[in-house]
């Protein structure tokens, strides 16, 4: 039995992990600051690896003596200041417990760092969330001490859901940066580092919380591998195989260029190019891959889930997108879209419609309120869906066989040839 080596999926760990030399180098670097002044913000489209970089950035953190203290924010789109702050105290107290538990196994001593002397500590303290929350971190020093770390990572996953909204009085994004911010302020106090990461809207976020920001966080955006590293990635595993499979070196390469050198795809194929492999006996012809079944699954799995929430309206305008000359730059504005749809839309509806798209998650806001698609080659998968369902779509407008030969030539049903439509109706939905 051979196992297939690639994970395809969000936060699965590769076989191989390529190309992120520099991020290690640096994030090593900042473990080494003796007064942490310098943040980390991790951003990236979706399935260009932030969640497996954090992963990563963990292992180097505690075995240079740090305390790594972290979560995934996905879930918590309604984010207050107070479950922010107690969700940091319920994370330090996890992170804590189990450092302090092995180290108190060793120096035979005792220490509490249970959620409740946390909650404790932040209920007693007057003032704001930010004002408490910071008075329980600078608290943590002994805790620290004993448990002889250098100092508390706080890493934080999908970091957009920690906006800022006005509208409901809650910032806490602003919070979790003014109590960093204080504390890395403060001599003599336990080392805190925060990572964030999130996808590309959350350097923003980060910017309009506050001004100091930009100085605070050193920012890495994850973009596609180069081509070497994506053979890296793609081939170092599949070495382990061969034999018992054999693959020629252009199949490998036709694999690596449908990667485009987009992390997720590089586990996608790579795992898909092993199934067939496996299931055609070791070798498999380099016309042979991907195969029709392969290209569905990669459309369902990494694209469909955003675009069944999407309306025909909404599909017809992706479709404008997609259809952009493949010069145009990745992001574009509302009223590139009302020109690109040749009178069809206004900018007012393109802007409307964007909006949709981006409150669906297919979309996001650049800056200068520009747009772009937040999974990779979205414009790819999008033209492969309508060219499906146009199929379908010309399928009906084609006479059916049994008119062909003649067999309703009364024609009483009404549906003679001469009576089909001979185009598609695009847009109709703006004309009704
Ligand atoms: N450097 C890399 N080399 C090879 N494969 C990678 C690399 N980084 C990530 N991957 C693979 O890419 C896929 C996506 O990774 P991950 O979930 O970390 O992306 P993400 O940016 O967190 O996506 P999302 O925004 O959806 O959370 C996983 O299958 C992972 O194994
Ligand atoms: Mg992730």
């Amino acid at each position: 039995m051979i196992e297939n080596p690639y994970r395809p999926g969000a936060g699965h760990m590769p076989p191989f992990l390529a190309g992120r030399e520099k991020e290690e180098e640096h994030f090593r670097k900042l473990l080494r600051q003796n007064f942490a002044t310098e943040n980390i913000l991790i951003t990236g489209l979706r399935g260009m690896g932030k969640t497996v970089l954090l992963a990563h950035l963990k292992q180097l953190a505690e075995s240079a003596g740090w305390i790594w203290v972290g979560n995934d924010l996905s879930e918590s789109s309604s984010l207050s200041e107070e479950r922010l702050a107690l969700r940091i105290l319920t994370d330090i107290s996890e992170s804590l417990g189990r450092v302090l538990n092995a180290s108190e196994k060793e120096q035979g001593e005792s220490t509490n760092a249970s959620f409740e002397a946390l909650r404790n500590m932040y209920e007693f303290t007057p003032g704001l969330p930010s004002d408490r929350l910071r008075n329980v971190l600078q608290r943590l020093g002994s805790l620290v001490k004993s448990a002889k770390a250098r100092g508390i990572v706080l890493a934080y996953d999908e970091a957009q859901c920690l906006n800022d909204r006005a509208d409901h009085n809650e910032f806490p994004m602003s919070m979790l940066i003014e109590t960093i911010a204080s504390l890395q302020r403060k001599t003599g106090t336990t080392q805190y580092l925060l990572v964030l990461c999130g996808l590309p809207q959350t350097q923003d976020a980060l910017t309009e919380a506050r001004t100091y920001t930009e100085r605070m966080f050193n920012v890495i955006t994850l973009e596609r591998l180069s081509r070497a590293d994506t053979h890296a990635a793609f081939v170092t595993p599949l070495k382990r195989l061969m034999p018992p499979l054999c693959i020629s070196r252009e199949l490998i390469d036709k694999a690596v260029d449908l990667t485009h050198g987009y992390p997720y795809l590089i586990q996608f194929f790579g795992k898909e190019l092993v199934d067939e492999l496996l299931q055609n006996g070791g070798t498999l012809p380099v016309d042979k891959f991907p195969s029709s079944s392969v290209l569905n699954r990669l459309d369902s799995g990494l694209f469909a889930a955003r675009w069944n929430k999407t309306t025909d309206k909404q599909r017809e305008v992706l479709n404008i997108i997609a259809c952009r000359p493949a010069e145009s730059s990745i992001d574009f504005s509302a009223q590139e879209i009302a020109e690109q749809s040749v009178g069809e839309l206004t900018n007012g509806q393109a802007t409307q419609m964007l909006q949709a798209l981006t409150d669906r998650g297919l979309l996001y806001r650049t800056r200068h309120g520009r747009y772009a698609f937040t999974v990779p080659m979205s414009e790819i998968m999008i033209l492969r869906r309508m060219r499906d369902v146009a199929r379908v779509e010309d399928s009906w407008l084609m006479p059916p066989l049994a008119h062909q030969n003649g067999a309703f030539s009364n024609g009483t049903e009404g549906n003679r040839p001469e009576d089909l439509p001979t185009s598609r109706k695009r847009w109709r939905w703006l004309r009704t």
